[in-house]
């Protein structure tokens, strides 16, 4: 039997590098996946030129056009919805998602998170982890869940945290590891590897621990 490429909506608000690190993988048939549409809830985001350099569908749905978050994000669902996807992406998608749209992706939408979750959820996660002195910081992927960046964690990389930095250079070298990290799990989902159950993430039938697994 020939299996078909999983089918992916992402989802971006800016600068779309964690979109092209998808983007080339695929290229590359490292990942068994077809990018159906890339929808940002802003225009004219370089995530959006990205999307064309590659030829993919790509759309806007912008939430200035609307007035409550609910009305908002019914419509983003029936644009996603329409395309009928294995999979959403949240790639740097800076919106706060009301728990009915998230339930309509349950088990099948992923988020990347700029710290080490559980810690530093929300905004400014760069800057907090300098304030409070810690001594190692990085990147989470996790499965979307009502909780906000709260969905069972997939996997972490760690950076360390250098004497004086600003947070820009501490982004930069954590964005350097999520690139690495989101398309590995991407491939793992496509592959039917990775699932959801009972807000607990599986991999090869294993149930993750908190941290997801861990990679330095
Ligand atoms: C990433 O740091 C991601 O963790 C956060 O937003 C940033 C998006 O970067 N959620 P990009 O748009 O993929 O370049």
């Amino acid at each position: 039997m020939v299996s078909s490429n999983a089918k992916i909506v992402v989802l971006i608000s800016g600068n779309g590098s964690n979109l092209q690190a998808l983007i080339d993988d695929i290229v590359e048939q490292k990942i068994a996946a077809e990018i159906v549409a890339v929808v940002s809830n802003k225009a004219n985001v370089f995530g959006l030129e990205r999307a064309a350099q590659a030829n993919i569908p790509h759309q806007v749905v912008n939430h200035k056009d609307f007035t409550t978050r609910e009305e908002y994000d019914a419509q983003l669902h029936s644009v996603i919805a329409g395309f009928s996807p294995d999979l959403v992406v949240l790639a740097g998608f800076m919106r706060i998602l009301t728990p009915w749209f998230v339930e309509q992706f349950t088990g099948k939408m992923l988020n990347i998170h700029p710290s080490l979750l559980p810690k530093y959820k929300g905004l400014d996660t760069h800057q907090r982890a300098i304030d409070a002195k810690d001594e190692e910081h990085g990147a989470s992927v996790h499965f979307v869940t009502p909780e906000l960046d709260g969905g069972p964690v997939v996997l972490q990389s760690k950076v360390p945290v250098f004497a004086d930095e600003t947070a820009l250079q501490l982004a930069s070298r954590v964005q350097e590891q999520e690139r690495q990290m989101y398309p590995l799990v991407v491939r793992w989902f496509c592959q039917k590897r990775l699932l959801m159950l009972n807000n607990k993430a599986y991999l090869d039938g294993n149930e993750m621990p908190n941290t997801g697994y861990a990679a330095d």
